[in-house]
């Protein structure tokens, strides 16, 4: 039996899931996604409203929710467009508000607005504006939400909650401190808030991505000639995140890195640090050009 699945989902994988055309465990559910705008987030929308699920999209460029938000309702599915900045705790809390009236509980929330950040310590002395920044929309954002929407949750003793993560979490990328800190705060609070809410029959899921070909990586020119996913392709693993709710949604490279800086850290380090060399800080990140 695979544990990191809750007994139900495990069900419908094992036995159920060979039965063809099932229904999506997402049909008739509310799905509150962040960062819809654009993205993973875009895509994850859309593929959400696929199956079934009405669709609370959120982001603060108002013309590309409507884009997003007219697109699903074009292709037949429910979606409701909310402008928020999620690093402004009183406009959150307004969104948390106005969601709960409007639609009663929140059934997911798919936690994906986000910022990277890549850049050395040593262009960072100056630069404490990073750490908050990444804190602030990666790590207090989502658990502001999270406060907000899951006392109904518990109440109606179901939800699930799927946190876009990176890969970092686990490989601990040089450059990325500012980053893969804010992911590594959401991914553990995560696991002990499922602790606390498991009884209430609500889980988190923390989907450590690898590289997704957005808008976010296209300002590394280190990632030009990456492999990357498509938006669609990640969309397809926060879907199966919410169908079947596991712990977590790791790649073999960030298992096995997570397990190489448990067994042998220094040499990890060594090898972190050897890799880290061969692909420098970009000219904005040394502070050359504009950021
Ligand atoms: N791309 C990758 O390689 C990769 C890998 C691992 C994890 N991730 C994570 O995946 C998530 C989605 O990123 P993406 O790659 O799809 O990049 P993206 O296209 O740049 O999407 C970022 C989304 O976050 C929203 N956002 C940013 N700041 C916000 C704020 N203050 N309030 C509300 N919304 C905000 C943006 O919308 P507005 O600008 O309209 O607000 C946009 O919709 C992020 O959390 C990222 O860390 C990405």
């Amino acid at each position: 039996m695979n544990l990191f699945l809750t007994p139900r989902a495990f069900l419908r994988r094992q036995v159920l899931g060979r039965v063809r055309d099932l229904p999506s465990p997402l049909v008739g559910r509310t799905v509150l996604v962040t960062g819809a705008s654009s993205g993973i987030g875009e895509a994850t929308a859309r593929a959400v409203a696929a199956r079934g699920g009405v669709v609370l999209l959120v982001a603060r460029r108002a013309g590309e929710l409507e884009r997003v938000r007219s697109g699903i309702e074009a292709d037949g599915g429910t979606a409701y467009s909310y402008v928020c900045d999620l690093t402004d705790s009183a406009a959150t809390d307004e969104l948390v508000a106005a969601v709960l009236v409007e639609h009663g509980a929140v059934d997911m929330l798919v936690n994906n607005a986000g910022r990277s950040i890549r850049r050395s310590l040593e262009y960072s002395y100056d630069r404490m504006h990073d750490f908050e920044r990444t804190m602030a929309i990666n790590y207090f954002g989502p658990v502001r939400l999270i406060l907000g929407l899951l006392p109904a949750m518990r109440a109606q003793r179901f939800g699930h909650v799927v946190n876009i993560v990176t890969w970092g979490v686990q490989i601990k990328a040089p450059r990325f401190s500012a980053y893969i800190a804010s992911k590594t705060a959401l991914d553990t609070f995560s696991r002990i808030a499922g602790r606390e809410a498991y009884a209430d029959n609500v889980t988190f899921t923390n989907l450590r991505l690898s590289l997704v070909r957005t808008d976010m990586i296209t300002a590394t020119d280190a990632y030009a000639q990456a492999p990357a996913k498509s938006p669609e392709q990640a969309a397809m693993l926060v879907v199966r995140a919410l169908e079947d709710r596991p712990l977590t949604i790791s790649t073999t490279i960030g298992t096995v890195s997570e397990v190489l800086n448990l067994l042998a850290p220094r040499l990890m380090d060594a090898v972190a640090s050897a890799g880290a060399r061969r692909f420098p800080d970009s000219p904005a990140a040394r502070g050359e050009s504009a950021d």
